[in-house]
């Protein structure tokens, strides 16, 4: 069983949500820290609540990590101070809801670069590097809209499931070596993922941050190739195009989604909806 005491976690994204939890809740299992995400005040607040609480080693890095020299000033940085990290966590991430051709190209984009992008690029130069170190570990952070398209998240199902097909490919290429890469697909998790969209979560079926991460590096501890550390619930979501054509499994997402009205969903910069199939 994987032991966390005493490694250096990179989780990116760290400043809220997720990420906060997954830092919590690797110091509480003994892990120092360098957390990285846009936000500096927010950051540095996250790292001095974990040292009090914890008494880890924390370091707060700012960097967009949609911002290629950003990633290159910020692996300078870990070596400057000499960082060796054991265990990358892919969290930050970020999507769009609504229609597509009537939600912002550009939100769209810097999305993209964040799940896609900059997911490749961490893992490739600190992955890069545990290989030459013979070990390491790598939690990528998709979810449950990486199974199957999601009409109203198009693009942010897309790059999840980027994330799903490249982490289990990796995960091969690394099979028999000391390095490891997990995928983590939590469902509906109570973070502010919405919070710069009209779209809301219904309470009732979300899950708390502490729990998915709980879960998420349990499932990492256990070996696991892919997570599902959501409600039993969100299970038979990722069953769905494994049961129905393509097709069909898209176009009941679409209808779920229309039910919970993302079609009339959109982002919080005036981008107005206009989906022709609204109803
Ligand atoms: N919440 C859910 O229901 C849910 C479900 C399944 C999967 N997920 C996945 O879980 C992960 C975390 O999501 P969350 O719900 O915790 O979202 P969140 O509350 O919106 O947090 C996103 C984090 O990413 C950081 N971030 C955003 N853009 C960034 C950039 N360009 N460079 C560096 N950091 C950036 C944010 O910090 P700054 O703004 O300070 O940069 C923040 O710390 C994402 O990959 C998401 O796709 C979430």
């Amino acid at each position: 069983m994987y032991s966390y005491s005493g490694i250096t976690a990179l989780v990116t994204g760290a400043s809220k949500g997720l990420g906060k939890a997954y830092a919590h809740e690797l110091a509480r299992r003994g892990a120092h820290l360098v957390l990285v995400a846009r936000s500096g005040d927010a950051l540095r607040e996250v790292a001095a609540g974990i040292r009090a609480e914890h008494g880890t080693d924390v370091t707060p890095l700012v960097a967009d990590l949609t911002d290629a020299g950003q990633v290159t000033a910020l692996i300078a940085e870990l070596d400057r101070r000499e960082h060796t990290i054991d265990l990358l966590v892919n969290n930050a991430g970020a999507g769009t809801v609504g229609p597509f051709l009537t939600s912002s190209l550009a939100r769209n984009v810097s999305s993209v670069e964040l799940n896609v992008i900059a997911l490749l690029r961490l893992t490739h130069l600190l992955g890069g590097r545990m290989a030459d170190r013979g070990h390491g570990g790598i939690i990528n952070v998709a979810s449950i809209a990486a199974f199957q398209t999601m009409p109203y998240q198009a693009s942010y199902a897309a790059s999840k499931a980027f994330v799903l097909s490249f982490t289990e490919a990796l995960a091969e290429e690394l099979r028999g070596t000391s390095v490891r890469v997990m995928a983590a697909h939590p469902g509906a998790t109570d973070t502010g993922f919405f919070d710069t969209s009209s779209a809301t979560m219904n309470p009732a079926f979300t899950d708390a941050p502490e729990h998915v991460a709980a879960k998420t590096l349990d499932a990492f501890a256990k070996g696991a190739l892919n997570s599902y550390p959501g409600r039993a619930l969100f299970r038979p979501v990722t069953w769905i195009t494994r049961l129905l054509p393509r097709a069909t499994a898209t176009r009941l997402i679409g209808r779920l989604n229309r039910s919970l009205g993302l079609h009339r969903a959109h982002d919080l910069d005036g981008t107005a909806p206009q989906d022709p199939a609204a109803g």
